[in-house]
């Protein structure tokens, strides 16, 4: 088989548009223990051959990336002009729009990015700065997501140290996967196949009283169906969601913003750690919004982290007894969902 068109290198990142990234670096290093920053301002003269959707670009914006090394991601705020961020918010408001899964040379940039336009992928906003290349693969309608392709982190060093504070109120091991919302999830399968070589794949099917139990939305008893493939390639995990029936966070994104990114997913920690947040989450306006449970073995829980965490929500796994991975996902596919090694 030819080299999938995308690489995975390093540490996946989630970029996300906010609307003041000052705001959002010190929530960020708050909930995810992120103290180390880089902060780059993207306008002036040093920002050349811009474009988007193929026009001439007039735009800035500021760049903040961070990581922990263990999780990473990139808040995009808008500062002007029309820029794919500056669409993003307006059309969507916060939130995360793209994925990053390595850090490139501009050379393998413009190749990748050449091979993407003989496969019929269009690029979506591209420039360069201060020698750097950056572009940004319009992969939304097969992959759900915006795909990054840029290298390592520059710009100014900010530590946000004092903003982490006494740590992050939940363990974080790792972007265990980003779960995305789709129309058809067998077709955005088949295109991480076809993009990335995604090639080990679970399948969940999950329905209330059938695979799952003590289903709740919003606090409320509910009944619902949805079904998921988990995938995975190296450090690169996805869950591509299809709603069947019923209430659920899913369903609430199609009817508001519609399909895409839907959550992170970097904390597994047991029921005491989880609970020893809740005053956490109950002090920032962070509600639990839907939970399950699976086979006596885990529950599961998305809590509204939105407000203060610019549009993301965030999955948490608390597993209920010692052997819930090997019954659960016995052989490869419990590596599908964990990765490697954290
Ligand atoms: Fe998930």
């Amino acid at each position: 088989m030819d080299q999938p068109l995308l690489p995975v290198e390093g540490i996946t990142s989630a970029a996300v548009v906010v609307r003041d990234h000052r705001a959002s670096m010190e929530q960020f290093a708050r909930f995810f223990g992120i103290a180390d920053w880089r902060v780059r301002r993207f306008d002036g003269n040093e920002l050349i051959d811009g474009h988007v959707h193929g026009d001439i670009m007039h735009a800035s914006w500021i760049s903040a990336r961070g990581s922990n090394g263990r999780v990473a991601f990139e808040l995009i705020q808008p500062a002007g002009g029309q820029s794919l961020f500056e669409r993003h918010l307006h059309q969507r408001g916060e939130g995360m729009f793209g994925v990053q899964t390595a850090a490139l040379a501009p050379e393998r940039i413009d190749e990748i990015a050449a091979r993407a336009a003989e496969a019929g992928i269009a690029t979506l906003q591209e420039c360069r700065l201060g020698g750097e290349r950056f572009v940004w693969l319009d992969t939304r309608s097969q992959l759900g997501v915006v795909t990054i392709l840029q290298g390592a982190p520059g710009g100014e060093r900010v530590d946000l140290g004092a903003a982490a504070g006494e740590g992050p109120p939940l363990p974080v091991q790792k972007h265990y996967h980003f779960g995305i919302v789709c129309r058809d999830r067998t077709a955005t399968k088949q295109a991480y196949e076809r993009l990335y070589g995604m090639d080990k794949w679970i399948e969940f099917k999950i329905e209330t009283d059938v695979t799952l139990t003590d289903t709740y939305y919003y606090g409320k008893p509910v009944k619902h169906a949805y079904d998921n493939w988990v995938g995975r390639r190296d450090g690169f995990g996805v869950e591509l969601i299809e709603m069947r029936y019923g209430d659920a966070v899913y369903q609430e994104m199609l009817d508001t913003i519609g399909d895409g990114p839907h959550h992170v997913f970097p904390t597994i920690c047991s029921p005491e750690e989880f609970a020893a947040a809740q005053s956490f989450f109950a002090a920032n306006d962070m509600p639990i919004i839907q939970s399950g449970r699976i086979g006596g073995l885990i529950d599961y829980f998305y809590v509204d982290t939105r407000r203060k965490l610019a549009g993301l929500t965030l999955e948490v796994v608390t597993p209920l007894t010692e052997n819930w991975l090997e019954t659960m996902l016995p052989g490869e596919a419990s590596y599908v969902l964990m990765g490697p090694d954290v």
